[in-house]
């Protein structure tokens, strides 16, 4: 199997690619984009002033803000007649986040994702699942333009239909499927419905993302589906799907493709550089809508490569700093409460966190489904269990109420881990 040319340069290539790339894009930004010129004015610098990658750091970053404050068309940098595509994310208030797409920028999009599935082990020939959702996410297209790209054959099922999902992998005989990592685990619940050991299907490798998932939902999946399950990271702000891979050898964190986005980390709260904390993204090559340091408001590292040595890892994403919740100075992630209820007993990873107010104090119940084997009994013991182990590794009280199997909301995509009711 060939590698991807760019994943075979040395680090020192790759810089002086990325420094000739980047400043194509600062030109690029400020000469077609009015916002860039203007934020870059006010912050008084030039594209001229980039002379090495470092003096990115002296460029104003970029917000969701930004972009809806320009809705709909005006971050793209080309004649609306070169722009073939467009996506947009819904978000969960006001206005989508459109983005924009010209024909270089999807042969760009669908080399990178066909890196990543490459990457997970998908091969050429290879009948590929794919249940991400089909319209404008750019789940759907973007794994489906990647797999075709490689030499897959595709299956774009979409997301939903879940009894169907399962009688289509039983039939087409997929090797691989992309697909939420949370509708995974409902698509596995229905084999297990249906009489169908999960184990026993074709699927061997399951390319999991756009939403965050923990190691413990890796062994979880990989156990009862008996796959390889690997993460895949993106957005579409900055493309979509294939920003960043995880490698099936070595399932470490995820290769970030450099030669096309470039990555910093920085505090989330005063701006400046960190070893830990919100990923920001520069595109190297997007045409239609370059994007000059974006707050992802992803938290993650960056660690140096190994599968793919000259590409730096991020590490598994450990929230957005919009979900992470402050119960009483606490912080606390979903994807803590998420490890924890796997490594307890009795328990499905099927679970909700509702944040209410009680009298001043803010107050978090974890609602959690009891696997359908598990004895009344052992619930009590288990949300015992939970809640003593939240309150000794985060530091806070939770109530935790074990519900019913099949009560709480699946979906189809991603899924909403947190329930807001407090007054704002
Ligand atoms: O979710 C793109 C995508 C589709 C990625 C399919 C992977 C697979 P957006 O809808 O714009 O794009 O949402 C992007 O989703 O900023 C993260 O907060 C989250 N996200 C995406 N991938 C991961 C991941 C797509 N592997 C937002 N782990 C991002 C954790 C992820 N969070």
């Amino acid at each position: 199997m060939t590698v991807d040319d760019a994943e075979r340069l040395s680090v020192d290539e790759l810089r002086d690619l990325q420094l000739k790339r980047l400043q194509w894009t600062l030109r690029h930004a400020y000469e077609n984009v009015p916002h860039y010129r203007r934020a870059f004015d006010a912050a008084g610098v030039h594209p001229d002033d980039c002379r090495a990658l470092a003096d990115l750091a002296r460029f104003p970053t970029t917000s969701k803000a930004d972009l809806r404050d320009n809705y709909p068309f005006g971050m793209f940098a080309v004649p609306g007649d070169q722009v073939r595509r467009i996506h947009a994310s819904s978000g969960t208030t006001g206005k989508p986040t459109v983005v924009g797409y010209t024909e270089r920028d999807l042969e760009t999009w669908s080399t990178v994702m066909a890196r990543s599935l490459r990457a997970a082990g998908a091969r050429p020939g290879d009948r590929l699942h794919n249940a991400y959702g089909y319209g404008l996410f750019t789940g759907g297209l973007g794994a489906h333009y990647g797999a075709e790209k490689l030499g897959c054959t595709v299956i774009p099922v979409s997301g939903g239909m879940t009894p169907r999902q399962v009688q289509l992998i039983t039939d087409f005989q997929p090797r691989v499927i992309m697909v939420t990592p949370s509708y995974m685990l409902t698509v596995i619940d229905e084999f297990e419905k249906q009489g169908l050991d999960p184990r026993k299907s074709s699927l061997e490798i399951g390319i999991f993302g756009a939403e965050p998932w923990t190691e413990q939902m890796r062994l979880e999946m990989e156990e009862r589906a008996g796959i390889h399950a690997v993460d895949i990271y993106g957005l579409s702000e900055v493309i979509g799907p294939g920003v960043a891979q995880e490698c099936v050898e070595t399932k470490d964190g995820l290769h970030i493709w450099e030669d096309h986005f470039y990555p910093e980390i920085l505090d989330p709260v005063t701006g400046e550089p960190a070893e830990e904390g919100e990923l920001v993204f520069t595109s190297l090559t997007k045409e239609a809508m370059p994007i000059i340091r974006y707050r992802t408001r992803d938290l993650t590292r960056l660690m140096p490569g190994t599968a793919r040595p000259t590409m730096r890892r991020m590490q598994k994403i450990t929230g957005r700093s919009d979900d992470m919740i402050i119960l009483r100075g606490v912080n606390l992630f979903p994807t803590q409460i998420e490890e924890i209820i796997l490594r307890t007993p009795g328990l499905a990873p099927h679970f909700q966190l509702v944040l209410t107010k009680r009298g001043r104090m803010d107050h978090l119940a974890v609602q959690v489904e009891a696997r359908p084997d598990c004895p009344g009994e052992r619930r009590d013991a288990a949300a015992a269990e939970v809640s003593q182990t939240v309150k000794d590794t985060v530091g806070t009280s939770v109530e935790v109420v074990v519900v019913e199997p099949e009560t709480l909301a699946r979906s189809a995509g991603k899924i909403q881990r947190l329930v807001d009711h407090r007054e704002r």
